[in-house]
């Protein structure tokens, strides 16, 4: 088996035509959404997903015509179904279909789709590190929210590529805020520093494993905004996110981070990270 697909508890093929011309996701990007990772065919962090996305649909004020556990039991049926032991599952809610009006129409059922794919290796990524632009952020004040409006940080992330980097660092009033798919952190003198979580980030699932980790390692965590050249002052630099998990960001614009070769504090993190990834999901029997 391979890529499937998954409509309102229906497994189905990746092609198949499901998206109403209607659906307010489709329209509106009115609609929520969640990446959880699959580590040994098991499901990693998925309670933390899921309560955020349950977050997203609350402040969105979209009814889910399902519980807790029907979701983690769509998530497994894709699991099994298509045998991917190593892969990404997305999640999406939109708020349903109905003749095209901007305010929210009378009845309506939310939609869940999902989707399971393999994960491509980012191995040599991770052990290399990557580099990083810095961008305006020119998204809505609701970055909190995991909404389906993504055209900010596509924008962004178009912009990081074309320019040969992999990510798009987001500047809002002089502070970086996080990256465009992605939360970003500087390490001076042995001290991670990262944005607050707040209205301008999403409160990542990767930040708080990351944190905590730094934190049970006597790593001090400074959850305050910094700017651009202070980034570019410090000892390293990385990037964490479901996909990534610990990316160290080896160049900020154009100025090398440690003579562009990851440094200690970030090596650290990745060997812990990837201990509680293989503590979480062994197998078992
Ligand atoms: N993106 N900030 C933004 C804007 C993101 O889109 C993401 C994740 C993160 C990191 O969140 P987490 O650690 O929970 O994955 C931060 C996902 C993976 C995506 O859109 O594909």
């Amino acid at each position: 088996m391979g890529p499937l697909g998954l409509i309102d508890g229906r497994v189905i093929d990746l092609d198949e035509k499901i998206v109403r011309m209607e659906d307010r996701g489709h329209q509106f990007g009115d609609g929520a959404y969640e990446v959880t990772k699959v580590y040994n065919g098991k499901l990693f962090a998925y309670e933390p997903h899921l309560a955020r996305l349950e977050r997203s649909l609350q402040e969105l004020r979209i009814p889910l015509e399902y519980s807790m556990i029907d979701l983690v039991r769509f998530h497994e049926l894709l699991i099994e179904k298509s045998e991917i032991k190593e892969g990404n599952i997305y999640l999406q809610v939109t708020r349903g279909t109905a003749p095209r009006v901007h305010n929210f129409p009378g009845t309506v059922k939310s939609c869940l789709t999902m989707s399971i794919r393999p994960s491509g290796s980012n191995t040599e990524l991770r052990e290399k590190g990557v580099k990083a632009i810095t961008v305006p952020d020119e998204r809505w004040l609701r970055c909190d929210i995991k909404s389906l409006n993504l055209l900010g940080n596509v924008l962004a992330k178009q912009q990081a590529k074309e320019a040969g980097f992999y990510e798009a660092i987001l500047v809002r009033d002089g502070y970086l805020t996080e990256g465009s798919s992605s939360n970003f952190y500087a390490i001076k003198d042995g001290e991670i520093w990262t944005h607050p979580v707040n209205n301008l980030i999403l409160n990542g699932i990767t930040r708080k494993i990351v944190i905590d980790i730094a934190r049970s390692l006597n790593i001090k965590v400074i959850e305050t905004p910094f700017t651009v050249e202070f980034a570019q002052s410090c000892d390293e630099t990385f990037l964490t996110s479901t996909t990534n998990e610990v990316m160290p960001v080896i160049g900020v614009g154009s100025k090398k981070i440690n003579n562009g070769i990851v440094g200690p504090v970030t090596r650290k993190l990745q060997q812990a990270y990837t201990n509680k990834v293989d503590t979480e999901c062994q197998w078992v029997g």
